[in-house]
């Protein structure tokens, strides 16, 4: 779980001024990426949730950001790495967005507490510029004063700023982390990102038909051997399989077990040998699913989630149309079980989110369980 917080005064007399541009930012990413912030009295903040990111705007007021910074750190149980704060910093002039961690406040009041009250500053900030600081007396009455026209014409640069070094901390080590000075040059690398397989397993997408199983395994496959033609890699289709091994099968409970346990059985075996053996098929049936588990040593269970609603109204191979009118018998979803998993180890919303997410979740996974490594 991550905790991104963009810090502010709650209130319409502050909307605008620069000391508010942490909710700004916030503001911004909420309409890009489809954010319902929604206010949370126990969290004194509003507070929207995708995926596994937790976006807050505390209440508390600037001064007492930490109060809800704390709140969420306990209820969600979030380490104080897993942070990133996007503020105001009068000492970087405008528009100049920075990247820090494990650094002092500098005199921002809100990032002050946030250390105080979580212990200290191993978190990650999206520093944006708001000078320069016309200092001393001044400094208090310059950050909450609004910015003029000029600066507000700008704003959008500090938004893709803050928004690029948002998708690095997601994505990199913290020391990789690059400012948008160097954004050119951080793009190329990014792009030329090589993936390398440190253990083999296999990757078993189970879904309905048409939830986009082998849309998102196919995705992920081109990104991890696009720069990596040697990535060690098989694709194991439903569809190819039943044309080739499987042939014969029907889509009895019998049959489905039989294909199932014969796909199971020859990804094992491949992937003891390091290979990723990426497996998109529909398997039903938990039970059929947890002996695929136990027949490789290494084994993520990955969910397709899409509504029955959703696929049959996109019904890409015309399938649910035949399974309806009872051309095809047994269809799942239509007239035959499909028992979503309980607990798979990634869940993908295909209905709701780009395939280019859906790889993220799985590649992010691979990466953290220490399957897959960047060089
Ligand atoms: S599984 O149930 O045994 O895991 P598998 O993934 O191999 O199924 O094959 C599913 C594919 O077969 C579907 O994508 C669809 O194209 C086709 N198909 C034909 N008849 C059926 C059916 N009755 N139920 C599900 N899929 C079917």
């Amino acid at each position: 779980m991550k905790l991104i917080v963009g810090l502010g005064n709650i209130g319409s007399k502050y909307d605008n001024t620069r000391h508010n541009i942490g909710f700004d930012f916030l503001d911004y990413l909420a309409k890009k990426e489809n954010l319902n912030f929604r206010e949370e009295k126990k969290f004194k903040a509003f507070i929207a949730k995708k995926d596994d990111i937790i976006y807050i705007k505390p209440t508390t007021y600037m001064n007492l950001s930490g109060d809800s910074v704390l709140k969420l750190m306990s209820f969600f149980k979030i380490k104080r790495e897993d942070i990133l704060v996007a503020h105001d910093d009068v000492s970087i002039n405008y528009p100049e967005t920075r990247f820090s961690f494990n650094r002092g406040a500098g005199g921002q009041h809100g990032i002050e507490d946030i250390i105080k009250k979580s212990g200290g500053k191993s978190f990650g900030r999206i520093r944006i510029g708001v000078g320069p600081d016309p200092g001393g007396d001044k400094r208090a009455n310059y950050v909450l004063s609004k910015f003029n026209n000029d600066e507000q014409n700008k704003k959008e640069l500090i938004y893709k700023d803050s928004e690029f070094i948002l998708d690095q901390w997601l994505k990199l080590p913290i020391e990789k982390i690059q400012n948008p000075k160097n954004k050119k040059q951080a793009n190329a690398k990014l792009k030329k990102m090589n993936y390398k397989l440190k253990k083999g397993l296999t990757l078993w997408f189970t879904g309905l038909s048409g939830a986009g199983k082998s849309t998102v395994a196919n995705a992920l496959i081109g990104k991890l051997s696009k720069n990596n033609k040697k990535f060690p890699l098989e694709l194991l289709d439903g569809d190819e399989i039943r044309e080739n091994l499987n042939q014969g099968l029907g889509f009895s409970k019998e049959d489905r077990f039989t294909n199932i346990k014969r796909i199971s059985f020859l990804a094992g075996k491949i992937s003891k040998h390091n290979v990723l053996v990426v497996v998109p098929v529909i398997a039903p049936y938990q039970e059929a699913r947890d002996m695929a588990r136990s027949m490789s040593e290494d084994f993520i269970e990955v969910f397709v989630n899409a509504s029955i609603e959703k696929v049959e109204e996109r019904d890409v191979k015309g399938l649910y149309a035949k399974a309806r009118s009872g051309e095809i018998q047994n269809f799942t979803g239509i007239s035959d079980p499909y028992e979503a998993p309980s607990n798979p180890d990634i869940e993908l919303n295909t209905d709701k989110e780009s395939i280019s997410k859906s790889v993220d979740k799985v590649l992010n996974k691979l990466l953290e369980k220490g399957y897959v490594e960047k060089i």
